[in-house]
């Protein structure tokens, strides 16, 4: 057997696992993004992260971190400012553009200041918070937790009553919960790779919303790509996206999620700045597209990290 060394990145370690509740996940897309490394000759070493990360990555010499982390901990700029303070260089985006981005109503904010579009919203800290979202919002309406990640405690809400029990569910998850105009449209992603934005991706699911189990157990999600919009409409989305990715201090890689309503207008919803890397996500499906298989993507994240 040919094996390749691929010396030019060192021996580079694969974080995954966590303890976020996207943990299930990260492990998988560690795993992929593991082995490609491995079929590139790369010399990797994948590590669950647990409370001794700093001491595992300081016992043995590394010369690259390949966050695949989702959620808190890993995704939100913790680890990130871990690993400056052992001055470890890491794939993707830095310590602020993590925190941005992880905080769905930071990220609102900052797009609103900028003239981004983004749906409507009332911050939920108190119950009696709750009473602004008849007065700001219409029916239906959203419910998130504003550092959630993969659907994880999200309901549609079309009443009072509802938006109590959606209120105490998200809550469990983050103690403020964004609770956002409902949009009626097409949903749409957008992946970031190397300041260029690659093939949008259309998804449909015949469930309510792109929730979890349409995002991870589901056959009947269905992406799209092409995506079905004009070359014109394609290209202004992909702008607005890179926008919207760049203004949050994001770098090097990630996907913006977006809608666009029955009237043609572009909502801008969330950033992810380590998205899934199974070999069937997104970002890699959108490579795909553009003619780059998964291991070639991988490389790119890592060099990216390098230079
Ligand atoms: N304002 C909205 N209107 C309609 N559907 C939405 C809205 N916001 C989110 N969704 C649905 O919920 C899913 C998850 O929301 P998102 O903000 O992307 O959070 P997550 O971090 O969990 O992916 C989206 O993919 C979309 O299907
Ligand atoms: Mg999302």
């Amino acid at each position: 057997m040919n094996i390749k060394k691929n010396k030019q990145f060192g021996k580079v370690a694969v974080l995954l696992g966590g303890s976020s509740s996207e943990r299930e996940i990260s492990l998988k897309s560690g795993q992929a993004v593991f082995n490609a490394l491995i079929r590139q000759g790369v010399d990797a070493v994948s590590i669950d992260v647990d409370d001794h990360i700093l001491q595992s990555l300081q016992t043995e010499h590394y010369d690259c971190a390949f966050i695949v982390l989702h959620g808190a901990g890993g995704e939100d700029g913790v680890i990130q400012g871990a690993l400056e303070t052992i001055k470890l260089p890491y794939t993707g985006t830095g310590v602020m553009g993590s925190a941005l981005a992880m905080d769905k109503i930071k990220t609102k904010q900052i797009w609103q200041s900028c003239n981004l579009p983004t749906p409507s919203y009332v911050v939920v800290q108190h119950k009696a918070d709750l009473l602004d979202v008849p007065k700001k919002l219409n029916w239906p309406v959203i419910v998130k937790p504003v550092t959630g990640g993969s659907s994880i405690g999200m309901a549609k809400v079309e009443s009072e009553v509802e938006l109590m029990v959606a209120w105490e569910n998200a809550r469990q998850y983050d103690s403020v919960v964004l609770v956002e105009q409902w949009i009626v449209g097409k949903e749409y992603t957008i992946s970031i790779l190397d300041n260029n934005a690659l093939p949008v991706i259309k998804l449909k699911t015949p469930n309510e919303f792109y929730d979890y189990e349409a995002k991870y157990a589901s056959e009947t999600t269905q992406y799209e790509c092409p995506c079905g919009l004009t070359e014109d409409q394609e290209f202004a989305v992909k702008a607005i996206a890179l926008q919207a990715f760049n203004v949050l201090d994001c770098k090097d890689w990630g996907r913006v999620d977006v809608m666009v309503d029955d009237y043609n207008k572009l909502w801008l919803l969330e950033v992810n700045t380590v998205p899934g890397m199974t070999d069937h996500s997104l970002v890699p499906m959108a490579a795909k597209a553009d003619g780059m298989g998964f291991d070639e993507l991988v490389l790119k994240i890592l060099d990216l990290s390098v230079h």
